[in-house]
C-alpha cells in the first residue's frame, strides 16, 4: 500500500488501482482530499499493472461534499475540476464505489467516473440548494444527461438524497453491492469492466436525454409555475433551472461555463453565506460546552404523557414514530378519546399522503396506551405534561408526580411560558426536572426548547438532547426566562407590529413588509389562523385592545370568516374598510396620531428589537451562543433562512447599525427600545456575537 498524503492511499489489487480516502468526519473534498486523488489517481494511471480504478473511501461515508467550511476562503490545492479531468479522461476505467451518502461534490466527483456502485443504504444526492448553492462541478450538467432534465430539476431543487435502489433504477447507479462487502465488490466489477471490454463511459457524451427535451420551453415554465410557493425569496432554485436549461440547449462545455458563473454568483452572495452558516449553527446548537460529549445519559425505553389534548396528542407521536411506547393520561374518558382519535386520525391522514403504510399506523398505535390514572406513570423513564398553562396546576401535578414515578425518572413541563423552576420546587427532586417546550403542531414541528433548570442535572440534559435527536428535533438548550428564546423574541415583534397599526401602518402593510422580508405570513393573519378569541371572554370584554374590539365585531378570525382581513369562500385574505376604520376610532381614543409610516420603518422597528432582545437573551445567559437564537428562529418561527436568523442578519447589517436605530427609537418613543447592554458593549469594542464565547 503506498501512502499518497495523509489523508489517501493507493493499492493494486489484482490488477485493479484502489485508491482509498480517509478524511474524517465525512471525506469532504478539502484541499488535502482533492490533492489526494488527483495524485493517486496520476499513480493508478501510470501503474502498468493497473487496469482499473477503483475510488472509495473508509469511515462513515463516500465524499458527502465540498468543504463548507472552505467556501469564501482563498483556495488552495488541486483544483475540483482539475480532479475531475483527470478521472474523466483517465484511459483506464474509474469506479465509484459509494456508501453513506455521495452528495454535492462527492456525487459530481462519482459522475466523472465512468461506473458507479453502491450499497443499498448508500444515498446520494445534490443539495447544494439547501447552502444556497447549485452543483458547482458539473452536476447541473451531468445529472440531466442521466436522470433527464425534469427528474434533475426535481433532484437538484429538493436536495433530496435518493435511496441506491432508485439511483440504480434512474441509472444513476450501475450496480448495487451487497452491505458490507462493497470494496470487493467494487474491485471485481471493475475486473469484468476490463475483461468485457466494456467502454470508459462518459456521461458528459450522453446527450439523448437532454436532446429530447431541446425546444420545450414549456418544461421549465411548467417546473416555475408549480414550485413557485416553495422557492419564494430563495435565489439558488432559479439558477439551478437556469443551469438545466443550458444543459438542454447548449454543448456541454457552455453549459459547464455557464454553471461556473451563475455558481460565482451564488457563492458570493448573501443568501447563500447565510445558509452556510444556518448548517454550522444546526449541527453547534447540539453541543453543550460543560457537559462531556458522553455525559452519562439515563435509559429512556417508555414514555408517560399527561394531557391528551392537541398539544400532548402531537407529543405522543413523536415517540410512537421513533418506536418508543407511550402511556397517555387524561382527567376524563372523553378527553382521553378524543386523543386517541386524534392520534389515529393524523396517522391516517398521513397514510393517506402515501408517507406511511397502513401496517406502520397499526404498529404506532399498538404501541400507545391510556388510562384516567396518574399512578399508572410508576413505572415510566420519561413524564411529559401537556397539561393547562396554570402555575397551581401544573404545581399540584408534578407534587403528586414526585410521589409516584420512581427515582430515576425525568419529569418534564411542556409549558411555554411558565417559571419551571417554580415548577420543579413543587418536588423533591428538582434535578430531575426539565422544561422541554414543543411547538404547535407537535407532530410537525421540528424545533424543541429544551429548557435548563437552575437545579436541573447534566445527565437529565443529555438524555433530553439525546432523545430529541432520536424523535428527530431541531433541539436548542434555552435557559428558564419568560417566554423562553422563542416566544421572548416573538413577543418584540409583536409588539412593535400591534403599535405599528395604530400609528397608521394597516395590518396587510405590517403583514406584507414581513411576507416579502421572507416569513410564511405576517402575524395578522396568523392571529386570523389561530383565532383572535384565544383567551378572550365575551362577559369580560372591555374593548381594551384591538382584539377585544374585533371580537365584539364577531370578528373572531378565519373561522368566522372575518378577522383583522374579511374572507371569501377560499379564505382569501382581503383588507377590510371596518377593520380600519375601528383601527383609526381606537388609535383616535388613545390619542395616538395617525401618520404614514414607510415600509422600511415597519421592518426595523418589528426587526431590530428582536435583535435586540436576542443580545438581552445572551447578556443573562439564557441561551448559549447567538447561533442557537437563529436556530430557534428558523425552525420554529418561519424566519427565512436565507437571512440566517435574527442574529445573523443584525449581524449583517452590521451590530453599530442596529444599535443605533435602537437608540433613535428609545429617544422618539421610548424605554422598550432601550438597548441591551450587551449590544453597546459589542458596538464599543468593535466584536460581534459570533465573537462571544458559548455561555457555559
Ligand atoms: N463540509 C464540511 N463539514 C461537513 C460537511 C461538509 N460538506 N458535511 C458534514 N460536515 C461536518 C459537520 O459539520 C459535522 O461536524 P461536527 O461533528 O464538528 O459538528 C460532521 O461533519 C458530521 O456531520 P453531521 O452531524 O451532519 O452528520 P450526519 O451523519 O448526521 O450527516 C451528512 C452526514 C448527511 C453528510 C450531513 O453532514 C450533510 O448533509 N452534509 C452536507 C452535505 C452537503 O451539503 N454537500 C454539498 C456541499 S456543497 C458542494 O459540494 C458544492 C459543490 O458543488 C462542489
Amino acid at each position: 500500500m503506498l501512502t499518497i498524503n495523509p489523508v489517501t492511499s493507493y493499492s493494486n489489487i489484482d490488477g485493479v488501482g484502489v485508491i482509498t480516502l480517509n478524511s474524517p468526519p465525512v471525506n469532504a473534498l478539502s484541499a488535502a482530499v482533492r490533492d489526494g486523488i488527483h495524485a493517486a489517481a496520476l499513480a493508478a494511471i501510470a501503474d502498468p499493472a493497473a487496469h482499473a480504478i477503483v475510488l472509495l473511501c473508509e469511515g462513515r461515508t463516500f465524499i458527502a461534499g465540498a468543504d463548507i467550511a472552505a467556501f469564501g476562503k482563498p483556495p488552495t490545492g488541486v483544483s475540483l475540476p482539475e480532479v475531475q479531468r483527470v478521472l474523466e479522461d483517465s484511459p483506464k476505467p474509474v469506479v465509484a464505489a459509494i456508501h453513506g451518502t455521495a452528495l454535492g461534490g462527492g456525487l459530481e466527483v462519482a459522475l466523472v467516473c465512468h461506473y458507479r456502485i453502491a450499497v443499498p443504504s448508500a444515498r446520494l444526492g445534490l443539495p447544494e440548494v439547501h447552502l444556497g448553492l447549485l452543483p458547482g462541478a458539473g452536476g447541473t450538467q451531468r445529472l440531466p444527461r442521466i436522470v433527464g432534465p425534469e427528474a434533475a430539476l426535481q433532484m437538484m431543487t429538493s436536495g433530496v438524497h435518493m435511496p441506491a435502489a432508485e439511483a440504480l433504477h434512474n441509472g444513476l447507479l450501475d450496480a448495487l453491492a451487497p452491505e458490507g462487502q462493497l470494496r470487493a465488490t467494487a474491485i471485481a466489477f471493475a475486473q469484468q469492466v476490463v475483461a468485457e471490454k466494456r467502454p470508459l463511459r462518459k456521461i458528459r457524451e450522453q446527450n439523448d436525454k437532454v436532446q429530447a427535451a431541446r425546444g420545450q420551453p414549456e418544461l421549465f415554465t411548467r417546473f416555475r409555475q408549480s414550485h413557485a410557493k416553495q422557492f419564494r425569496g430563495f435565489d439558488a432554485p432559479e439558477k439551478i433551472i437556469q443551469c438545466v436549461e443550458a444543459a438542454v440547449n447548449l454543448p456541454f462545455d457552455e453549459g459547464l461555463q455557464r454553471e461556473r458563473q451563475l455558481f460565482t454568483g451564488l457563492v458570493q452572495g448573501q443568501q447563500s453565506a447565510a445558509q452556510r452558516n444556518h448548517f454550522f449553527a444546526s449541527r453547534q446548537a447540539w453541543n453543550i460546552p460543560g457537559l462531556a460529549q458522553d455525559a452519562a445519559t439515563l435509559p429512556v425505553q417508555t414514555v408517560g404523557i399527561i394531557g391528551a389534548g392537541t398539544m400532548g396528542a402531537g407529543i405522543a407521536m413523536n415517540f410512537l414514530n421513533a418506536g418508543l411506547p407511550v402511556h397517555l393520561v387524561e382527567t376524563g374518558q372523553e378527553a382521553l378519546d378524543r386523543g386517541l382519535r386524534t392520534i389515529r386520525s393524523n396517522y391516517e391522514n398521513t397514510a393517506r399522503k402515501g408517507r406511511i403504510t397502513p401496517q406502520a399506523i397499526e404498529q404506532r398505535m399498538a404501541l400507545l396506551s391510556s388510562s384516567l390514572d396518574l399512578q399508572d406513570l410508576a413505572q415510566v423513564d420519561l413524564v411529559i405534561e401537556a397539561v393547562f398553562e396554570n402555575m397551581a396546576v401544573k404545581k399540584e401535578l408534578f407534587a403528586r408526580l414526585d410521589g409516584i414515578c420512581k427515582p430515576a425518572a425525568i419529569l418534564a413541563s411542556n409549558t411555554s411560558a411558565l417559571d419551571l423552576n417554580e415548577i420543579a420546587s413543587a418536588t423533591a427532586r428538582p434535578e430531575s426536572v426539565i422544561g422541554l417546550h414543543f411547538f404547535s403542531p407537535a407532530n410537525v414541528m421540528k424545533l424543541l426548547e429544551v429548557v435548563r433548570g437552575a437545579r436541573t442535572s447534566d445527565a437529565v440534559i443529555a438524555t433530553a438532547m439525546q432523545l430529541a435527536r432520536k424523535i428527530g428535533k431541531v433541539a436548542v438548550l434555552v435557559g428558564v426566562c419568560p417566554g423562553f428564546v422563542g416566544n421572548r423574541i416573538l413577543a418584540q415583534r409583536q409588539r412593535e407590529a400591534n403599535q405599528l397599526i395604530l400609528e397608521g401602518a394597516m395590518p396587510w402593510a405590517v403583514d406584507r413588509v414581513l411576507y416579502d422580508f421572507g416569513f410564511p405570513m405576517g402575524p395578522f393573519a396568523m392571529s386570523d389562523l389561530a383565532g383572535l378569541d384565544l383567551g378572550w371572554n365575551k362577559e369580560k370584554s372591555s374593548s381594551s385592545t384591538l382584539r377585544e374590539v374585533l371580537c365584539e365585531m364577531d370578528r373572531r378570525g378565519q373561522k368566522t370568516g372575518a378577522g383583522f382581513y374579511d374572507y371569501d369562500e377560499k379564505r382569501t385574505a382581503i383588507p377590510s374598510p371596518l377593520v380600519e376604520k375601528a383601527i383609526q376610532d381606537f388609535a383616535r381614543q388613545r390619542g395616538v396620531q395617525a401618520r404614514e409610516v414607510s415600509d422600511e420603518e415597519i421592518l426595523e422597528r418589528c426587526i431590530y428589537p428582536m435583535i435586540n432582545e436576542g443580545a438581552k437573551i445572551l447578556e443573562e445567559g439564557m441561551a448559549l451562543r447567538a447561533s442557537d437564537i437563529d436556530v430557534v428562529w428558523v425552525n420554529g418561527y418561519g424566519w427565512p433562512v436565507y437571512h440566517g436568523g435574527p442574529m445573523f442578519y443584525g449581524e449583517r447589517i452590521g451590530l453599530p447599525k442596529v444599535l443605533a436605530k435602537m437608540q433613535e427609537f428609545e429617544a422618539r418613543w421610548g424605554p422598550q427600545f432601550k438597548p441591551a447592554k450587551l449590544l453597546q458593549e459589542l458596538v464599543a469594542s468593535g466584536r460581534t456575537f459570533s465573537d462571544l464565547q458559548p455561555a457555559g
